[in-house]
């Protein structure tokens, strides 16, 4: 089969981590019969270097034409001064809401091998962890009106959502668990926000439709602490795109680093983008330091949710099992004893792996 792939490097290690996985992907195109023709595209800070966009139109049209897109990172602090709808990040938002990519989901599985990365005691992590936090991606806080006053004594962000948008996402978070553990943990704070009583509201609505799944609730306080205290305890997380953002970063600690937690972003149906969690870490960028796994595996979730192919996807997390077995780290998941190595022998060693 033939698949269009629409590429934006982005910034910072963006483009070092996506020449990897384009690696991998290539080797499975080879190992397969697939072919896979790439589109790099422009956004984030080098967009606006070069066409004073961060999210110029043909990136949008271009990813439109595609089947799936692949994504590195965006942003650095050569940008952090601009203002905020001019900013790489806002190109990032505008790419996900346009793309219609409502469900973000960040699955944080802890590497039998990388048990000593976690920080959480051996007894508290025991020998596996594998928790899904599914996030709302194209509302709440992130996309309500914002703006300061006249005088520029105050300035405000608003948090909005409607049964539409939580209806959907809370869909997503219930099919994936029936697929799992059979678990969802809705996160909000319904104690404070009249939103999260909208959320919550509607979350046990939607559960109606789903009395073979368990459903807990947590306040966010409260599951922040559990992430850390009892991790095991969730299977799959849904909350708000707020809260998930910052829960999903916590929850990739615990799998021993962000450059572990790939991402999925998908609209309705098959199209989705795809990137690792983690930013364009601008303190290692252009070192060859950067953990190239995140975004191996979130085009592994590309094979896996855009084009069906399970044995590929899987192939490419057996790959990746197999040079963490084998000792292989780079810096962030470096324990004694490992082989420390870089970007690209990371990324070779996923694709020597491959069978
Ligand atoms: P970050 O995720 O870029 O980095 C946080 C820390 O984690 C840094 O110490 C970094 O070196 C480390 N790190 C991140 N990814 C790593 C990897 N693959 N391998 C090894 N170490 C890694 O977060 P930040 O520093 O808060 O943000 C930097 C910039 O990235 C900001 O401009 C931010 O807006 C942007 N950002 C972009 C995305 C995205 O494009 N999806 C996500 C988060 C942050
Ligand atoms: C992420 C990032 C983005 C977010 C930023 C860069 C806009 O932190 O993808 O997690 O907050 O969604
Ligand atoms: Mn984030």
């Amino acid at each position: 089969m033939n698949y269009n792939i629409a590429v934006i490097p982005g910034d910072g290690i963006g483009p070092e981590i996506v020449d990897e996985a384009l690696k991998v992907l290539n080797k499975i195109g080879e190992i397969y019969g697939h072919e896979f023709k790439y589109t790099e595209v422009l956004a984030g800070g080098i967009a606006i270097d070069e066409t004073g966009n961060p999210l110029p139109n043909e990136t949008v049209d271009v990813c439109k034409k595609s089947d799936a897109v692949l994504l590195g990172a965006v942003g650095g602090p050569k940008w952090d001064t601009l203002p905020g709808h001019l900013r790489p990040e806002a190109g990032l938002l505008k790419i996900r809401k346009e793309l219609g990519l409502f469900a973000n989901l960040r699955p944080a599985l802890l590497y039998k091998a990388l048990k000593d990365a976690s920080p959480l005691k051996p007894e508290v992590i025991g020998d596996s962890l594998d928790i899904c936090v599914v996030r709302e991606l194209t509302g709440g806080i992130y996309f309500g009106e914002r703006g300061r006053s006249e005088d520029g004594q105050s300035a405000y962000d608003t948090e909005s959502y409607s049964v539409k948008e939580i209806d959907r996402i809370t869909r997503v978070a219930f099919e994936i668990a029936r697929k799992r553990g059979n678990l969802v943990t809705n996160i909000d704070k319904m104690n404070v926000l009249e939103s999260s009583r909208l959320w919550r509201e509607t979350v046990l609505e939607v559960a109606k439709d789903y009395p073979d799944v368990t459903l807990n609730h947590l306040l966010v306080d409260n599951a922040a602490m559990q992430l850390v205290r009892d991790p095991k305890q969730f299977d799959v997380v849904v909350t708000t795109n707020m809260f998930g953002d910052i829960l999903s970063d916590q929850a990739s600690m615990l799998t021993g680093s962000i450059g572990m937690l790939p991402s999925a972003s998908l609209a309705e149906g098959k199209f989705g983008l795809y990137e690792p969690s983690h930013g364009s870490a601008p303190d290692i960028a252009g070192q060859n330091k950067a953990n190239p796994l995140a975004t191996i595996l979130s085009v592994a979730m590309m094979l896996r949710y855009s084009f069906d192919l399970e044995n590929e996807a899987k192939a490419i997390e057996t790959a990746v099992e197999s040079v963490l077995d084998n000792g292989y780290r780079t810096g962030d998941i470096y324990s004694e004893g490992c082989k420390l190595v870089g970007c690209k022998e990371i990324g070779d060693l996923v694709v020597d792996y491959l069978k």
